[in-house]
């Protein structure tokens, strides 16, 4: 787990200036992608690729933070399950068994910021 994480933080320096150079498609674009890069990047990857080796779980059932783009299960996700998941956890789906590793942002992002950010998970499925 700590050399996965390890790779996992590796991985998010070296493609956090791709994400920060794609062009904006829309007005919250840039916002969006900076708390993006901010918040969620270092543990699902900086081109929301996820953890290196995430469809591996731990022997507790943990998962490392899987991708968010285009193709992704998370890319399902309707705005709201987004919203839900970025606020209150993975937990609000009650799908979890284990302790989830995935924080709660309610408390560290404003309403307008959880906006921007889904708006840019949203659009970045559109990408190839
Ligand atoms: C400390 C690492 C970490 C950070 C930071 C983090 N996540 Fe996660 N995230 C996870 C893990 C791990 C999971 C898988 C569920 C679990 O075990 O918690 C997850 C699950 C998710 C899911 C559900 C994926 C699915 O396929 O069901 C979404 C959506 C998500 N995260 C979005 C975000 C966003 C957006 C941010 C930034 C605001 C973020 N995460 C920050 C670790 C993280």
């Amino acid at each position: 787990m700590t050399g996965g994480r390890a790779l996992g933080l590796a991985l998010a320096g070296s493609l956090a200036a791709g994400v920060s150079a794609a062009p904006a498609t829309a007005a919250d674009e840039p916002a969006g992608g900076a708390i993006y890069t901010e918040h969620c990047g270092i543990c699902h990857g900086a081109d929301l690729s996820g953890e290196a080796h995430w469809s591996r779980s731990a022997p507790t059932g943990a998962v490392p933070a899987p991708p968010l783009g285009k193709g992704s299960h998370a890319a399902r996700y309707s705005r709201e399950q987004l919203t839900t998941i970025i606020r209150w956890g993975v937990d609000e789906l009650g799908m979890q068994r284990y302790e989830p590793t995935m924080p709660e942002f309610d408390a560290v992002l404003t309403e307008d910021e959880i906006a921007a950010l889904v708006g840019f998970l949203i659009r970045r499925r559109a990408d190839p």
